[in-house]
C-alpha cells in the first residue's frame, strides 16, 4: 500500500487551481445514462472514485475516455441494467446508477453499495423515493432488484435531506410521466450542478438549491457538453492547511459562496480571508483562536466533509473548541490518530472537546477514511518532524494527486509505493 511521508513545519505558500468536484461529477456521469449518445464532460478530476464510476459505465456497455480533466462518454451502446457486486462494493456513489438505469431500461439490478466506513449509511430514502415513483423493489440479501414499466411523477417528502437520495430521485423523475415534487430536499451545490446538467440535456427541473425541487417529466433527453463546478471540499481542505501551517495561499477557480460556512468559522478563528471573484486568499500569521462550537449539518451549514480537517486547526488553537458531528455516527475516528501526534481531544458521544496545544509532533498514522486522511495530511504538514500517513488509497478517492498539489505550495511531501515482489 502507498504511503505519504511528510516533513512538517513549513508554511504553505503559493497559488493553486482547484480541481472539479468529485461529488458533482459522480452523479452527472451516472445521469448521462438517461440519454443515448456522446457527452463531453469537462473539469472531471482524475480520482479513484471517478475511475470506478467509469468502469461501471463501461461494464454496462458505454464507451468512456478520461483524458486530462475531460471525459468523453458514449452511452448509446449501454445494454444492461445489472451492475456487478464487485464494482458496487467499491464506492457508495454506485447507488446513483439506480435512478438512471430504472428510467432508461425499466429495471436496475444492483447491490448494497460500499464506501467509507463512517457510519451505517442506509439507502432507505433512495428506495422509498423510487417506490413512490412506481418502482417495485425486491431485496435478496445484498442484491436489490428494481422494476418499473412506467415511472409516474409523485409528491415525495424526504424525512432527512439526503444528498444522494435527492439526486437519485431527481434522475429517475426526469423521465417519469407527470410532475414530481420533492420536499425537504438536500440543498448542496452539487445538487444544483446536477439540475443544470439535466436541464442542459433537456430536462425541466426547478428549485435545486432550495428545499423543494420540482421535476416535470420529459419523454426524451439529449447528450450535451458540460463543465463541472469546482470542488468546495478540496478548496476547504487547502484553506485549512494554509491556516494550520501559518501559510499564505491563493486559491483560484473556487466558488466562495459554496464555502461561506467554512469562511465564517475560519474568520472566527482569526484566519485572514480575502475573497475576490473566484479567488480566495487565506493567510494566518499567528496562532489561531479556539472556536466555541462548530456543528456539522446539511448545507448551507458546516459540512461534515470538512469536519476532520477543521479539527486539525482547532487542535493547534488557543483555547477549547467543541466540534459536534451530526451527519455520520462514525466520523470521529481521526481523533485517535491526531492524539498520537500530540492533540488533546476528548470525545463524548458525537462531540469532540478539543483543547488546543502549541504544536503537534510527527508520527505514523493511518487514514481511516477519505476526509480523515486529508486531515492527517494537514496535521503532518503542520507538525514538527516526520509524519507517515498510511492507507492513503482512501485519500486518492477524493484528491487528485494530493502530494503534487501540496508540493506546488512548498510542502515537503512524498509518496512511497511498495516495490512489487517478483
Ligand atoms: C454525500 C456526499 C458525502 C457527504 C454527504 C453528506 C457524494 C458522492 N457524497 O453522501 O461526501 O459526506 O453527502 O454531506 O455526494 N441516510 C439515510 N438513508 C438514506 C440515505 C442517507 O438514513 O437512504 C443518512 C445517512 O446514513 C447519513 C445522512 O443520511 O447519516 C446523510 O447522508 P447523505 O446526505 O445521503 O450522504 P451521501 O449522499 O451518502
Amino acid at each position: 500500500m502507498d504511503k505519504l511521508v511528510i516533513e512538517g513545519g513549513k508554511p504553505l505558500s503559493g497559488t493553486i487551481v482547484i480541481q472539479g468536484a468529485k461529488n458533482a461529477a459522480l452523479p452527472i456521469l451516472a445521469a448521462s445514462l438517461l440519454a443515448e449518445g456522446t457527452f463531453r464532460i469537462e473539469h472531471v478530476p482524475e480520482l479513484l472514485d471517478i475511475d470506478v464510476m467509469l468502469n461501471i459505465l463501461r461494464e454496462l456497455g458505454c464507451r468512456a475516455e478520461h483524458s486530462g480533466d475531460t471525459v468523453v462518454l458514449d452511452t448509446e451502446p449501454a445494454h444492461t441494467s445489472h451492475v456487478p457486486e464487485s464494482l458496487m462494493k467499491q464506492m457508495r456513489s454506485s447507488i446513483f446508477l439506480m435512478g438512471p438505469l430504472l428510467a432508461r431500461f425499466g429495471e436496475a439490478e444492483v447491490y448494497q453499495p460500499g464506501g467509507c466506513a463512517i457510519g451505517e449509511r442506509k439507502i432507505d430514502l433512495h428506495l422509498h423515493g423510487l417506490q413512490a415513483l412506481g418502482a417495485e423493489i425486491e431485496e435478496f440479501g445484498n442484491r436489490i432488484v428494481c422494476r418499473a414499466e412506467k415511472l409516474r411523477g409523485a409528491d415525495i417528502h424526504l424525512s432527512f435531506p439526503s444528498v444522494g437520495a435527492t439526486e437519485n430521485i431527481m434522475m429517475a423523475a426526469v423521465r417519469a410521466e407527470g410532475r414530481t415534487t420533492l420536499t425537504n430536499a438536500a440543498r448542496e451545490p452539487e445538487i444544483q450542478d446536477l439540475q443544470r446538467f439535466l436541464n442542459a440535456m433537456g430536462a425541466k427541473i426547478m428549485g435545486a438549491g432550495t428545499d423543494t425541487i420540482t421535476i416535470e417529466g420529459v419523454q426524451s433527453l439529449n447528450p450535451c457538453q458540460y463543465r463541472v463546478i469546482p470542488d468546495r471540499i478540496v478548496a476547504g481542505t487547502i484553506m485549512v492547511a494554509a491556516a494550520a501551517t501559518r501559510g499564505q495561499v491563493t486559491l483560484q477557480n473556487t466558488q466562495p459562496a459554496h464555502l461561506s460556512s467554512l469562511i465564517h468559522v475560519l474568520r472566527r478563528a482569526g484566519v485572514q480571508i480575502v475573497v475576490d471573484g473566484d479567488i480566495i486568499k487565506v493567510g494566518c500569521a499567528t496562532r489561531p483562536k479556539a472556536v466555541e462550537r462548530v456543528v456539522t449539518s446539511p448545507y448551507p451549514a458546516f459540512p461534515t466533509d470538512l469536519q476532520s480537517q477543521l479539527m486539525v486547526l482547532l487542535t493547534l488553537a488557543d483555547g477549547v473548541s467543541i466540534m459536534k458531528e451530526t451527519i455520520f455516527e462514525g466520523r470521529l475516528k481521526h481523533v485517535d490518530e491526531l492524539s498520537r501526534m500530540g492533540a488533546d481531544i476528548r470525545v463524548d458521544m458525537n462531540a469532540a472537546f478539543i483543547r488546543g496545544v502549541p504544536r503537534l509532533y510527527g508520527a505514523t498514522v493511518e487514514a481511516t477514511d477519505l476526509r480523515a486522511g486529508a486531515a492527517l495530511v494537514i496535521a503532518g504538514l503542520a507538525a514538527h518532524g516526520r509524519t507517515v500517513v498510511e492507507q492513503i488509497h482512501h485519500i486518492d478517492r477524493g484528491y487528485d494527486k494530493i502530494e503534487s498539489m501540496l508540493t506546488r505550495l512548498g510542502a515537503r511531501i512524498s509518496r512511497y509505493s511498495p516495490v512489487p515482489n517478483n
